[in-house]
Parts: structure tokens; sequence; C-alpha cells
């Protein structure tokens, strides 16, 4: 099999010691000429600011292998990075990684709006305004976090969707099918919750709906919305739960679930596509074609090919 070419490091994050030597012939005397007499013009000394810029320009490196050499992150980083994908793998497999950024954009944008917001019914409507109109950059942070829950919930859905239709659910990838749906479901939450906090008619509304939706399912539904309503009618506590949810629960648990998720990526691999078909089975040769000197078919182990 192939091997990944792993591309050249820079000298810039190697640390000194670690460098290999520059080859005589690159850079100081030009090949084939004798080095110049050090009596009639030594090596200038090295000034004090020289030293320092050189320092300076070591720092990156000598920082990055501090930290490697107590955590080893360099040799999980390669693991990673360069791991095998298989044959096929196209713009489709980067819908994961599409809702993983959108969560995190979420995450940041969220922990600014919160410094602003006050979970009061009487002032949250006030609270959000405040940010819209006069908070530096406020309605722009406020826009990306709206626009950007659409947007989570649209590549979840897209990224279910190739996980289905590639057939990604099957063994050995069941269960990382199951932390996605709870994925899903916690992401919905997540939009369902934020929707109630700006407090204004169109989200009170709203909210009252999607409670009392949440009432008509089986078994459990009742105890559900009496659960999110936390009281015989939508108020203060409603407010109180709903953000603590949104901000403190759900989140957890997301950061949780996507650790889970993504080390059952890293350790299963992902899916070949459907069009890709699997090498067949190497059939072990009969010992008197062995005996004959003949070998194996040739077919490969079955399994799905690597780029
Ligand atoms: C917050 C939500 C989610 C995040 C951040 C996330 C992230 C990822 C990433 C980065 C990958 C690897 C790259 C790729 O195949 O796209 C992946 C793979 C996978 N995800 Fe998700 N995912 C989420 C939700 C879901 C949902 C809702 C499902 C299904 C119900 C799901 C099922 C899977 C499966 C089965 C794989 C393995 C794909 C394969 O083997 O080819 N994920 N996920």
């Amino acid at each position: 099999m192939p091997k990944i070419p792993i591309p050249k490091i820079p000298d810039k994050v190697v640390p000194a010691p670690l460098r290999k030597p520059a080859k005589p012939s690159a850079g100081g005397e030009p090949k084939g000429q004798a080095p110049q007499d050090l009596k009639t013009s030594p090596p200038e000394r090295q000034t004090h600011v020289q030293k320092l810029t050189d320092q300076a320009k070591e720092a990156p490196a000598d920082v990055l292998a501090w930290v490697d050499q107590r955590t080893g992150a360099s040799g999980f980083l390669t693991g990673m990075l360069y791991r095998k994908v298989p044959k096929g793998t196209n713009w489709f497999y980067t819908l994961g990684s599409a809702t993983l950024f959108a969560f995190i954009v979420q995450a940041v944008t969220g922990v600014f709006l919160a410094m602003f917001y006050t979970p009061s019914t009487t002032q949250a409507y006030a609270s959000i305004a405040h940010i819209n109109n006069e908070v530096p950059l406020g309605a722009f942070v406020h826009g990306m976090h709206k626009w950007g829950s659409s947007l989570m919930v649209i590549l979840v859905f897209l990224h279910m969707g190739r996980t289905f239709f590639f057939g990604a659910y099957k063994y050995p990838r069941e269960l990382n099918w199951v932390i996605g749906v709870v994925l899903l479901i916690l992401t919905m939450t997540m939009a369902f919750t934020g929707y109630l906090l700006p407090f204004d008619q169109r989200s009170f509304w709203a909210s009252v709906v999607g409670i009392n939706i949440n009432g008509t399912g089986p078994v459990v539904g009742p105890y559900l919305s009496d659960f999110l309503r936390a009281g015989p009618e939508l108020g203060a506590t409603t407010l109180s739960r709903f953000y603590a949810i949104h901000m403190l629960l759900v989140p957890g648990a997301i950061i949780a679930l996507i650790g889970a998720h993504l080390y059952l990526v890293v350790k299963l691999g992902t899916t070949a596509p459907p069009w890709v078909r699997a090498e067949r089975p190497k059939v072990a040769a009969p010992v008197a074609q062995l005996d004959a000197g003949v070998e194996g078919n040739g077919r490969g182990n079955g399994a799905a090919p690597t780029r």
C-alpha cells in the first residue's frame, strides 16, 4: 500500500537542536571556493540586539517543543491529520466539520451575547434592543448567532442525510449514528429554547405553540410540556428555565457528545461512498497451487481501498 507523504515541517516550528544541519552547499561559501581567511576577516561578534532577535525567532519553536514534550500532542495530531480516508471522499464529507464550525460560532457569539443579555421577562427585550442599537458590533454578533442557529440546523440535517445515503449508519458505526441522533435532538432543543429569549410577542407565542406541541407526544408528552413551561402559564420561570437549558445544560451535553462522535469517527474511519466498490476478499490459495509456486489471486483483502 503506498505510504502517505508527510509534508516537510517548516524550520520555524522545529526546535534548533532537532533541525537538520544545512547542507554545506546551501548558503555560506559558494561551492568550490575555499573559506575566507579567518585572520584577515574574523566573523563579526553578535550584538546584544542580534542575540535577542535570534532568541525571539526561536521562541515559537521552543514553546511548541515545551508543550509537546509534556503532552505528546504532536504524535496524536499527526495520526489524526494524516489518517487514511477512503477513495471517493468528496465535498459531502465536509458537512460534519461544517456543522462543528457552526456550533463553535454559536458558542463564541453566545458568550458575548450572554455578557449583555438579562433573562428577565421585564428586561430581556430591552437588553436585546440595547445589544442591537448601542453595543459596538452588537447587531453583528446577534445577527451571526441568530442566522447561525438556522444554518446549524440545516447543516446537521444535510450531514445526517449524507451519512444515511452513504450507509454510514451500518455496522460498525451504529453507535455513532445513535450519538448523532441525540446530537440532532439537542441541536433542535438549542434552537427551540433560544427562540424564547428575546421575549417579544413572536417568540412568546411561538414558544407557547412549541410547548403545546410537545404536550401532544405519547406518554412523556404532558410531563415534558409541564417541565418546559415550569408552571401553569409561560412566564418568568419558563424564561429562566429556557435560558439555563440553552446556555448551560444542552451546550455541555453537545460538547461531550461531539467529543465521543469524533473519537468514533477517527477510530472507525469514514465510510466509502456507495459507488466505490470494495476490493474482493483474498481467497487462500490451495496448498497444491502453493506447492506448484502459484501465489494467491491478487484480489486484495476486502477492505475499501484508501487514497
Ligand atoms: C452537532 C452535530 C454534529 C456534528 C458536529 C457532527 C460532526 C461529524 C464529523 C466532523 C464527522 C466526520 C466527517 C463527516 O463524515 O462529515 C461525522 C461523521 C459522522 N456523523 Fe456526525 N455530526 C453531528 C451530527 C450527526 C447526526 C445528526 C448524525 C446522524 C443521525 C451523525 C452521524 C454521523 C455518522 C454515522 C458519521 C460517520 C460517517 C462515516 O462513517 O462516513 N452526525 N460527524
